[in-house]
């Protein structure tokens, strides 16, 4: 009976072990805020993906940084998104994110990439944290192909080419739901071309914007009001 306890004890702590190197991993990013807590294996297959994308893939795939990813997620998860679209795909990071939410929402990311090999590898990633039945990739230029949406949209994040963003946001505002969110990211560090886009956002009396994370890359959350 002992050495059934004992084999069990091992196990445990030899399966805590095991997982305890994503973990590790986790911890060498610069977290502003205490890193994430996985509640379950799910969570924590995402997150040591995120972070190993981080770690070793972010050299030119101009992701948005770990704690904007955070409140992406944040915010899918809390207005409940069951479609939130995505401009500028880059290799998954930020689609990742989005993704810890949908999974619990029953939600899915559609999301649009220019360039082929970012794709690819964006497929690679959403494969490896086992959320591609979530996603679907629409490769080309998203000024054409978003004119294909038909579905009404929880969250808009626009991420891609930043003079575009008004061409984005005159296209899809009618999909998004009251309630529903527009996500600007880069609305501190490379303001100047989305100019056009800013003003939009802030002028309209049917929407609601705060800018948030200033003193970094920053993102510019929009309400659709009800
Ligand atoms: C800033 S990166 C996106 C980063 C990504 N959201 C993340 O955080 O992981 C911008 C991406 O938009 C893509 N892009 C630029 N113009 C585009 C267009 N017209 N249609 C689709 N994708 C575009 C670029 O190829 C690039 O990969």
């Amino acid at each position: 009976m002992l050495k059934k306890i004992m084999l069990v004890i091992a196990v445990v702590v030899l399966s805590v072990g095991v997982g305890g190197a994503g973990r590790s991993e986790r911890g060498q990013i610069p977290w502003k805020d205490p890193a994430p807590i996985a509640s379950n294996d799910a969570e924590e297959k995402i997150l040591d993906v995120l972070a190993d994308m981080y770690l070793n893939q972010r050299r030119g795939m101009m992701n948005v940084q770990p704690e904007d990813g955070r409140v992406l997620r944040l915010l899918a998860e809390a207005v409940g998104a069951k479609h939130i679209v995505e401009i500028g795909t880059s290799n998954g990071y930020s689609g990742i994110w989005f993704c810890l939410a949908l999974r619990t929402t029953g939600g899915k990311l559609t999301t649009y990439e220019i360039d082929a090999r970012r794709a690819s590898l964006a497929r690679k990633n959403f494969k490896r944290a086992g959320v591609d039945h979530i996603v679907t990739l629409i490769e080309g230029d998203a000024h054409k192909e978003i004119t294909k949406l038909k579905e009404p949209i929880d969250i808009l994040f626009l991420d891609a080419d930043k003079a575009g963003y008004i061409d984005y946001l005159n296209k899809l505002l009618p999909l998004v739901r009251p309630g529903g969110l527009i996500l600007a990211h880069n609305t501190t560090n490379v303001r100047g071309p989305m100019e056009d886009y800013i003003k939009a956002v802030t002028t309209n009396p049917k929407l609601e914007t705060k800018f948030i994370h200033k003193h970094d890359q920053g993102i510019g959350i929009t309400l659709k009001k009800r």
